[in-house]
């Protein structure tokens, strides 16, 4: 694991974070010759995030780097270059666009041929008529209204786990089971799926340990899967948000494979991971169990989602004094941005009592995560009910044996096994 130096010191403590600075002059002036680095894609045996990212922040202008197929891509690791990023109207997140990057020929943002409704990937206004459809199914207050049920869905795993014996496999007997479960069940996709549409999106998400063939297979799986659900949906509605979408009509039903597929596959193994990486940050930091402001800190602290935000100028622009040209890449590193220490005292610190709701481990801008009142609550939910129900929780592994993800665009753990 990465962090485990103690809370709330305002002392940062020594960190294998702490990278000396190379050129602290004026960072957001205009960088003569940017510095070219390795695509960040991590790596066994270093930190995450990476200790470099620190180095980074302290260049001038942004950072160049080449995606692994040879195209420029530039990086953004300063907090207010992150959101300036995600905020600039010159900057699309359509990969229709030439030069937009994606991490591979398959990991990255589909086109509207690929998936229809991937609104993930539009821009405004094509991208309002979706996230004004779905907003209402994600407000705080439908949120709240789903809390009895993701509390029932944590204390089955829970019982699940109690009477199988004392040790489990947290990722896959918790941490996983429970956003599957809270998504499947919000969109209206049989539990008895999970299996199947949780083994497509792992492959999907890796970067290395899935061959293209595999990936293209993977997706083909599941967009076949979501247009089957659909035309069930559309003779048989029930009571759940494909159904609404359905009757509402502002999305049509060949657009609403891209819809429930982008939320089938953000709604679980992104939540996952943060989940897991979050109980590993609680047993190392007993004193906050029990603390809900720790939901909030674990985002920010562990910023599973650094390489899924990817964008590409349109126009010339300028940011951090960086002339980005049209055609070229843009990839704003949200684990660098929430580890900036001009924004967040030590921010290599895990210390919850700190005010960290402007982190962007959400993203930020018109694209920032829908699902994200829904994963706090899950969140919330899963470390109350774990720590309470086993309060002598503990890892069964040495903390550096956790098998973290390499291989993935998102951040987190293979497995994480516990005893009680
Ligand atoms: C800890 C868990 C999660 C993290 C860290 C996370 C992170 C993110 C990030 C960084 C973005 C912005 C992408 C961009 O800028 O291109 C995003 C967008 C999105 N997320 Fe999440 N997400 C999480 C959970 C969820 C869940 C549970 C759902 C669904 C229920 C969800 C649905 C979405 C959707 C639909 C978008 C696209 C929004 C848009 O384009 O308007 N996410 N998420």
């Amino acid at each position: 694991m990465t962090h485990t130096g103690p809370a709330a010191s305002r002392t940062c403590p020594a960190s294998a974070q702490e990278v000396p600075a190379t050129d602290v002059t004026d960072p957001a002036a205009p960088a003569a010759d940017p510095l070219v680095v390795e695509f960040p894609l991590r790596e066994p045996g270093v930190p995450f995030p990476p200790p470099h990212y620190a180095d980074y922040r302290d260049r001038r202008g942004l950072v160049l780097s080449h995606l692994p197929d040879g195209k420029r891509v530039w990086l953004a690791t300063r907090h207010e270059d992150v959101r300036a990023v995600l905020t600039n109207s010159k900057i699309s997140s359509n990969p229709e666009h030439e030069g937009f990057p994606n991490v591979g020929e398959t990991v990255g943002v589909p086109k509207q041929d690929q998936i229809p409704g991937w609104f993930v990937g539009m821009d405004s206004p094509e991208h309002d008529r979706f996230r004004k459809a779905l907003i209402p199914e994600f407000t705080v207050r439908r949120v709240r209204a789903m809390r009895p049920a993701i509390e029932r869905t944590v204390d089955k795993r829970l019982d699940e786990m109690l009477a199988a014996g004392n040790t489990a496999d947290l990722v896959a007997d918790f941490a996983l089971p429970i956003p599957s479960l809270v998504i499947s069940s919000l969109l209206g996709v049989p539990a008895a799926d999970r299996e199947f549409f949780e083994s497509r999106t792992r492959v999907l998400v890796s970067l290395r340990s899935a061959t293209e063939e595999q990936r293209k297979s993977a997706g083909k799986d599941l967009l076949r899967y979501v247009i089957r659900l659909i035309a069930i949906k559309e003779k048989w509605p029930g009571d759940d948000l494909v159904s609404r979408l359905l009757a509402n009509g502002a999305i049509a039903p060949q657009e609403l494979s891209g819809v429930l597929m982008l939320l089938l596959i953000a709604g679980h193994e992104t939540t996952a991971n943060n989940i897991a990486l979050g109980v590993v940050t609680l047993l190392t930091h007993p004193q906050w169990v029990g603390d809900d402001r720790a939901v909030e800190e674990t985002l920010r602290f562990h910023s599973v989602a650094d390489l899924v935000s990817l964008r590409v100028a349109v126009e010339d622009v300028e940011i951090a004094g960086q002339l980005i040209k049209a055609g070229e890449g843009i990839v704003p590193l949200v684990a660098a941005a929430n580890h900036d220490e001009n924004v967040f005292e030590c921010p290599h610190t895990f210390d919850p009592s700190r005010s960290a709701r402007h982190h962007v481990a959400f993203g930020y801008g018109v694209h920032q995560c829908l699902g994200q009142n829904l994963v706090r609550v899950e969140m919330e939910v899963a470390y109350r009910k774990l720590f309470e129900r086993i309060p002598n929780l503990e890892l069964d592994v040495p903390i550096d044996g956790l098998g973290i993800k390499y291989d993935g665009v998102l951040y987190g753990l293979h497995e994480l096994p516990v005893r009680w």
